[in-house]
């Protein structure tokens, strides 16, 4: 199988702010409530999931460097396109001036994994240059009379340019379902999001914990090789306790959801991103990437950064 590198990343914000005080004034809840249950502060709200999608994706190319002629496919995990069909992709392809295969993904919060996890895979049979993107909007669909869900989310996007390299940096990965707790979150046609937080959580830490166990276990590590923990950004409790039982501490663990709460298929790169511009990886370093969300779904992969 030929191999695959992280050569580019980029994130997208919307600009509107929308702090935990503002959410005092729209629902009976507080800014201390908010804090200590979920380490969250404020959130970005607004925007296209294509239109984050392709500033992010130009973001990722541009840093890499890639000639766009040269993209062979775009993977844009999402589980709020713009539209039931067709799929948001395709807008991202075309905006983006590319000449190639464009498709959406849909596994919810663990999205970018699975994304990334796919276009290593594409990388494999020849698709060498592979832009994923993670990007949603789970704002649009929140119920703002709900204290427990509308908290909880933000919009966002990020994207990393896959190219070919000598050997894969992709050592190890898990990807799993388990489509019987389908009815702990979810967003029916026409309706708001729903979800059972307390039971949503119990699930997340435990799968959060057995994927990188397998993941590493793939990639012949144990916690202890692991540079920087990169997972999906929904509550720092959830991180806290999946940091415990994993061995991994908080102070090697990628955290933005005190400014973004949980954008979905655009966290873990908008933590990758952030980490990266902090200067906490650095080349040859392993990176373990968590996801976990509807469906419920969770992945879990472990990369060596070598850009
Ligand atoms: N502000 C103030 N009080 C709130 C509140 C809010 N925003 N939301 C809920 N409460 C209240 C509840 O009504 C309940 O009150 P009661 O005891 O009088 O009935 C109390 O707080 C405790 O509620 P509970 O749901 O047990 O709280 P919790 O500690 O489980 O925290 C979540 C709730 C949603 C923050 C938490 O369960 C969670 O984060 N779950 C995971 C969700 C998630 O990550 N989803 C995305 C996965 S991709």
């Amino acid at each position: 199988m030929a191999g695959a590198r992280i050569t580019g990343w980029g994130t997208a914000l919307p600009e509107k702010i929308l702090t935990n005080v503002d959410l005092e004034s729209m629902m009976d809840t507080t800014d201390d409530w908010i804090r200590e249950r979920t380490g969250i502060t404020e959130r970005r709200v607004g925007g296209l999931t294509s239109t984050m999608a392709i500033e992010a994706g130009q973001k990722a190319i541009d840093r890499s460097g890639v000639d766009p002629a040269a993209i062979d496919l775009v993977l844009l995990a999402t589980s709020s396109a713009d539209q039931i069909m067709p799929a948001t992709a395709p807008t991202v392809q075309n905006e983006l001036g590319l000449n190639c295969g464009a498709f959406d993904l849909n596994a919810a919060c663990s999205g970018f994994v699975y994304g990334l996890v796919n276009g290593y895979a594409m990388a494999g049979i020849g698709y060498e240059r592979v832009l994923v993107i993670g990007s949603d909007i789970l704002t649009s669909y929140l119920d703002w009379d709900d204290r427990g869900t509308a908290i909880l989310f933000g919009d966002g996007a990020g994207a990393v340019m896959l190219e070919p390299a000598k050997e894969t940096t992709l050592l190890g990965s898990d990807l799993g379902s388990d489509g019987a707790t389908r009815h702990l979150l979810y967003i029916d046609h026409g309706g708001k999001l729903q979800m059972k937080g307390r039971e949503v959580f119990r699930h997340a830490v435990r799968a959060v914990v057995d994927s990188c166990n397998k993941a590493m276990a793939q990639a012949g590590l144990t916690a202890d090789d692991i540079a920087i923990f990169v997972p999906h950004q929904a509550n720092v409790r959830i991180l806290d306790s999946a940091c415990a039982k994993l061995g991994i501490p908080l102070e090697r663990t990628a955290v933005v959801l005190d400014k973004t709460g949980n954008t979905s298929a655009g966290s873990v790169p908008l933590a990758l991103v952030d980490a990266l511009e902090k200067g906490d990886i650095q080349p040859g370093d392993n990176i373990l990437f968590s996801g976990f969300g509807a469906g419920m779904t969770w992945g879990s992969a472990v990369v060596r950064w070598e850009p």
